[in-house]
């Protein structure tokens, strides 16, 4: 089965991460000056970023020649934590929505005092934050308050309210934003170009839209066209008229039609901030109607 875009193309570097210069900009110029926090908090919508860059920043503070807002992506730090590498026994990721009781709180506190074994510091990436439970949090919050020097926090996170105050207010915080349409084409044609794919210029506009600023979201509408797409790659509609395939099939699924996700307009993209993407109407052949 092949692996999603999305997955197949996970940024490993700050500089890869497309549309957030107003967070990675000030976390590379922190890193290249090595201020370095124990603490630091990635809020904002969904899939525009922030457990990519809590993995790129555990890389940026371990690749031996950093801390370096450009790791080096050859030491053995910088390979384990690639985005499809091993792991690395230094970083920790607690995927909160399923381990944010209080006994996983506890592990991880405990685990907190012993020093890195082969990297610079160790890392503990808090993954959803907002489903760590409070008596979670209290766990964690002397910890937090008087870090051991080897220690780092990340913590991830939708709703950075649900994330204990006294936690926070000991954080750096960095909101995510959705990421705007140039960026995010920028994104896809890369996707494309790496994917060896054919798409209509025409096409991204409709598939920009459909995944309301969310790059995850985005990727999967491309996903899903590319999949369907015929010899001739993703075309914007299909009224041309069509020479090799069966016209009775054109004719009954590719009518052009309005569809419902394309009538916000991009103003009004903090406010969808919470709803999921909806796919822009597609047929099996890989075209997608305008509107
Ligand atoms: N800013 C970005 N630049 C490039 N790719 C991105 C960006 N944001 C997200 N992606 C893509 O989307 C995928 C998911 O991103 P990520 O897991 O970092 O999102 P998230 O903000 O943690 O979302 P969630 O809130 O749902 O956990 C990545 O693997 C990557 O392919
Ligand atoms: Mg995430
Ligand atoms: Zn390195």
């Amino acid at each position: 089965m092949a692996l999603a875009l999305y997955r197949k193309y996970r940024p490993a570097t700050f500089a890869e991460v497309v549309g957030q210069e107003h967070v990675t900009e000030p976390l590379r110029t922190a890193l290249a000056a090595g201020r370095i926090n124990h603490a630091y908090l990635f809020s904002g919508p969904r899939g525009c970023g922030k457990t990519s860059s809590a993995r790129i920043m555990a890389r940026s503070l371990n690749c031996v020649e950093g801390p370096t807002p450009d790791p080096c992506g050859k030491c053995n730090s910088c390979l384990a934590l690639a985005p499809e590498g091993p792991g690395s026994v230094d970083v920790t990721e607690l995927d909160a929505a399923s381990h944010g009781g209080v006994d996983d709180a506890r592990e991880l506190r405990d685990k907190a005092f012993y020093a890195p074994a082969e990297s610079r510091y160790r890392v503990f990436i808090i993954d959803e934050a907002h489903m760590v439970t409070t008596q979670g949090f209290n766990a964690l919050l002397k910890i937090v308050e008087e870090p051991p020097e080897h220690l780092i926090f990340i913590f991830a996170t939708t709703e950075p309210d649900k994330v204990l105050t006294t936690i926070r207010s000991r954080t750096h915080h960095y909101p995510f934003r959705l990421i705007p349409p140039s960026s995010m084409r920028e994104l896809l044609e890369r996707n494309v170009a790496a994917e060896g794919a054919e798409v209509e210029p025409a096409v991204y506009p409709l598939v920009i839209r459909a995944g309301g600023g969310s790059a995850r979201d985005t990727q999967s509408v491309l996903d899903q066209l590319l999949a369907g797409a015929g010899p001739d790659g993703v075309r914007s509609r299909c009224s041309a008229s069509p020479t090799s395939r069966s016209s009775t099939t054109w004719s009954t699924r590719c009518r052009p039609r309005i569809p419902p996700s394309c009538s916000p307009p991009w103003r009004s993209w903090p406010r969808r901030a919470t709803t999921r993407a909806a796919s822009p109407p597609t047929c099996s052949t890989g075209c997608v109607t305008s509107c």
